[in-house]
């Protein structure tokens, strides 16, 4: 097979690789029992399996961690604001001297506007504004050094969930179905550091059950 050589691709060093994943708030529970969110969006789903990625250093990979347990809530569209208000915190106190811009904040369900929600099968809360609300339990944890791209201190840790609750806003779900509708769920992406919201559908895979 001859390859084809485009003539107008450029070899490049991005400085990161955020190719566009959904907005997930991650609660967790601190040690004094109070609530942290921290937003996040390295995050794919296979099966009932959630694999996340999270730099270290923050307050909620530490509750995680130690509790092992969490609930991911998926940001949609509308819930754009209060992501980036809190964007520039942290549970963490202090916040690691790495985190440049970041600050303290204790309670962040007040900064966001958000209620909180008793799960089902774990400790931490779910956030009520969030369409999709995954109950989880941590079944792996890997760490790792990230000198090699970046110059954080931190390093970061992939952690494989298990999915053991799942809540959904009605508005959302096909009725008398366990179906996701995709034409009423609207996530909320982040690409390249910009958030984006799901365009027009352009159609559906042979396996799509609705
Ligand atoms: C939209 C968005 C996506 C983010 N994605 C990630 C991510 O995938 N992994 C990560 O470690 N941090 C991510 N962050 C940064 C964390 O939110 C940030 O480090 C925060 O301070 C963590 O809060 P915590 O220390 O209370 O856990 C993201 C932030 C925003 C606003």
């Amino acid at each position: 097979m001859d390859m084809y050589h485009a003539p107008d691709t450029l070899q490049i060093r991005p400085s990161i690789l955020y190719f566009g994943t959904p907005v997930v708030l991650i609660t967790t529970r601190n040690p004094d029992g109070s609530a942290n969110i921290t937003p996040m969006s390295s995050a794919w789903a296979l099966a009932d399996r959630v694999t996340i990625g999270l730099t270290g250093g923050g307050q909620g990979l530490a509750n995680l961690l130690r509790e092992r347990e969490c609930v991911l809530n998926l940001a949609s569209e509308s819930m754009r604001e209060a992501v980036e208000r809190l964007a520039p915190t942290s549970g963490c106190d202090p916040v690691p001297a790495w985190k440049r811009g970041y600050r303290h904040e204790p309670d962040k369900f007040t900064l966001a506007g958000w209620r909180a929600l008793p799960s089902l099968r774990v400790s931490a809360p779910r956030i009520a504004e969030a369409p999709l609300q995954l109950e989880a339990r941590v079944l792996d944890a890997i760490e790792r050094p990230l000198e090699a791209w970046r110059g954080d201190a931190g390093g970061y840790v992939t952690l494989e969930l298990e999915v053991c609750q799942v809540h959904a806003h009605a508005d959302i779900v096909v009725p008398g179905t366990s179906h996701i509708d995709p034409r009423r769920y609207r996530p909320l992406f982040y690409v390249f550091r910009h958030y984006y919201g799901v365009g027009p559908a352009l159609g559906r895979t042979f396996k799509a059950e609705v």
